[in-house]
């Protein structure tokens, strides 16, 4: 523990850089990649789209540019995009598809962030009438942040790519954590990609990298974003550094993300039945979402005790176990959460 003595817990974003990791980054060859020139980032692009079974990707510095670009590259201004209400493009990314895309949201209230084709069906507007705004994308989250880490089974996703081909609708998937789906259900990137147009995932949560995600798609699509990317401002010159974490995560931190899910559900089991807490839905990855009275008061009495956590809700908190997080750390938070709660019980 040596993040000043805390047990970071509040996300899988506040991993840092390991030795092996920066060892990497500075070996990296790199060059200028607005030019197409840096052939650390071009192996990683080309190691992604093989590994997803899409022709093309496209490096970007964050999963919501990666968000932003999929609605952009394929969609048009005035379109509709159907997501769950618990999206986290719908919630955390600051309105960037209203704003920047300029796309109408319509979301779907669904159990754990895991939409259904039935529930998509009946929510896309397909008319010749212009009083409508067109649905033409719509956009799933593997696995639900908000939904406690839950993973789309995969019927569910093809049974929605079957909807969005009949429809002629884009689908996206918001891979954010797609490989803490990979590694609990045994899918495989490929299998999980088949079935949409664009997938995007992030080196920079449970992968440990410091920064950056992929956009994965067609040529044509994956061109277009390149595009987009430029305009935002997403043009990175020697990003190979960062490329080079990239391929560092993919080879030595995927399989471990296991742990992250063991740790979780250990947890949960610890403290499974302690008064003042209960856990509103299932953790199936990395994640555990704590219900309490006051989230806020018991956040400041675990930081008092050297645990982080994020207080999603008034009355939630959000546990989220990552590559910087041992057994000894679950441990004294477990320890922390009881004390805290039966301190506030007094
Ligand atoms: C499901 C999901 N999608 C997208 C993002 C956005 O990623 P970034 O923080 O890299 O923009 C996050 C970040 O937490 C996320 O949880």
């Amino acid at each position: 523990m040596d993040r000043e003595e805390k047990v970071d817990l509040r996300s899988d974003t506040v991993t840092r850089p390991s030795p092996g990791m920066r060892e990497a980054m500075a070996r990296a060859t790199v060059g200028d990649d607005v030019f197409g020139e840096d052939p650390t980032i071009n192996e990683l692009e080309q190691r992604a789209a093989g590994m997803f079974g899409k022709e093309a990707s496209l490096f970007v510095p964050s999963g919501t540019m990666a968000n932003l670009l999929a609605a952009l590259s394929q969609t048009r201004p005035g379109d509709t995009i159907i997501l769950s209400e618990d999206s986290h493009p719908y919630n955390y990314e600051s309105g960037n598809i209203a704003l920047v895309a300029g796309v109408l949201t319509r979301t779907i209230r669904c159990r754990y962030g895991i939409l259904s084709a039935e529930q998509i069906a009946a929510n896309i507007v397909k008319t010749e009438d212009h009083h409508f705004s067109p649905t033409t994308i719509i956009s799933i989250e593997n696995t639900s942040n908000r939904g406690g880490g839950a993973i789309y089974p995969i019927e569910t996703v093809a049974a929605i790519g079957v909807l969005a081909r009949e429809r002629g609708l884009k689908l996206h998937c918001d891979g954010a954590r797609i490989f803490n789906a990979v590694v609990e259900t045994g899918v495989t990137p490929v299998e999980y990609a088949s079935h949409v147009d664009t997938i995007s995932f992030c080196l920079s949560k449970g992968l440990g990298c410091p920064v950056g995600s992929l956009l994965l798609g067609d040529r044509a699509t994956i061109w277009a974003a390149h595009r987009y990317r430029k305009m935002l401002g997403g043009g990175m010159r020697q990003a190979g550094i960062l490329a080079a974490a990239g391929i560092y995560a993919l080879d030595h931190n995927i399989e471990r993300l296991r742990e992250d899910h063991r740790r979780a559900r250990v947890f949960r089991q610890e403290l499974e039945g302690t008064p003042g807490l209960s856990f509103p839905m299932p953790s199936p990855t990395n994640m555990v979402y704590l219900q309490v009275a006051d989230a806020r008061e018991i956040t400041h009495h675990l930081a008092e005790q050297g645990v982080l956590v994020h207080p999603a809700a008034a009355d939630m908190i959000r546990v989220v176990f990552h590559l910087d997080v041992s057994d000894t750390e679950l441990d004294l938070a477990v320890n922390a959460f009881r004390k805290a709660l039966s301190t506030l019980g007094d």
